[in-house]
């Protein structure tokens, strides 16, 4: 039995002729084997529909070959806004700030923040990106930028970010020495966290792309609390064993009140060089079902490039040193869309 088989089922529950899945009900839904446990999230106005919803859900799983149905239901409180105790603000020389999120980690995040600067760079825009995995700083690496710090301007009231490509990056690794650890938490990372965003001399950034570290955590909570972010992308693989982590980091978001712009499912698939081949190496299709699954758009699929391998190397991105490459011209696609969707 598949969580394909199981989504397409639950597809078919209505309530007052919508499907509970175009809903939004559907919080969650994992599969193993025979068995499958559902998460719903629905109203607090149809509390008095549940076990009617759970039981037509249960019988239409058993009656379709599950063995085992765990139903687990959450009652949505109607939406009273969360007051921020900051108030969120516009930070100065931005114009539109786009977060890059995942729910795990090493799903390739921070190739796609960076590939989709240089795409929008690419595209005549200009571009910032800011690093906010503070305890895996990668861009820098990726840029070839480990070496270079921070530097101040006349004044020393601000941070000149350096540039590389003509994109201005910024990343708390060129706040620190390599070896330092660092340690910051909470309150106090919430602080650094601002002022490094905040001291920085961005001037004129059309876009600016911040790589947030895996989950729903502290960079994306200090984010979504300080500025005004225009919209996340949502990055994630073919093979989606459980969705439940990129779940609630959608949910995280939502909570945040922050716009989710797209969903990006990165190593999507391999072309063979011999014969232009695609190759779905780790599986096809984990995209598109958590797009159906939560409504939100698949703006793009990357593909395998070894380009893209090499330019951890060698630090130039592989939209700089293969603007052509299929990989690239996803991410200039990308780029596209996101400039069509923020305008
Ligand atoms: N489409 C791709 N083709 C080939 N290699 C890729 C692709 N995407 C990512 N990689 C490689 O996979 C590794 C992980 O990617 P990346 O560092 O971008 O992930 P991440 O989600 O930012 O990870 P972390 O959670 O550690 O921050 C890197 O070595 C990167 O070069
Ligand atoms: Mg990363």
């Amino acid at each position: 039995m598949s969580t394909k088989k199981a989504y397409e089922l639950l597809k078919e529950i209505k309530i007052n002729e919508k499907d509970i899945v175009s809903l939004g009900y559907l919080g969650n839904l994992t599969v193993e084997g025979g068995n499958v446990e559902v998460v719903l999230s629905i109203p607090k106005e149809l509390e008095n529909e549940v076990f009617d919803l759970q039981d037509r859900i249960r019988d239409r799983l058993l009656s379709a070959g599950f063995k085992n149905v765990a139903i687990k239901t959450r009652l949505k409180e109607i939406k009273t806004s969360p007051k921020s105790p900051f108030a969120k603000r516009k930070l100065q020389g931005v114009d539109r700030l786009i977060a890059v999120a995942s729910g795990k980690g090493g799903v390739g995040k921070s190739t796609v923040a960076v590939n989709l600067a240089y795409a929008l760079k690419h595209l005549g825009y200009s571009v910032g990106l800011f690093d906010a995995d503070i305890y895996g700083p990668s861009i820098s690496v990726m840029l070839g930028l480990e070496d270079e710090r921070m530097k101040v301007s006349p004044d020393r009231n601000a941070f000149i970010p350096p540039e590389k490509f003509g994109v201005k990056t910024v990343s708390f690794g060129m706040l620190v020495d390599k070896a330092t650890p660092i340690l910051w938490r909470g309150a106090m990372f919430h602080k650094a966290y601002e002022e490094l965003m905040v001291q920085t001399l961005w001037k004129d950034v059309d876009f600016l792309v911040v790589d947030l570290p895996p989950g729903t955590g502290d960079a994306q909570l200090s984010l979504a609390q300080l500025f005004d972010i225009s919209g996340v992308l949502m990055v994630t693989t073919p093979q989606i064993v459980s969705i439940s982590d990129v779940l609630r980091a959608i949910k995280g978001f939502e909570k945040l009140e922050v716009k989710i712009l797209g969903i990006v499912e990165n190593m999507s698939y391999f072309i063979c060089p011999d014969s232009a081949k695609k190759f779905y190496i780790f599986g096809k299709g984990g995209g598109r079902k958590l797009s159906e699954l939560t409504g939100i758009p698949l703006l793009a699929s990357i593909p395998l490039d070894e380009y893209i391998t090499t330019s951890g190397d060698n630090g130039i991105p592989v939209v700089v040193s293969h603007p052509d490459s299929p990989s690239s011209k996803e991410f200039i696609s990308l780029a596209r869309k996101v400039v069509e969707l923020l305008k």
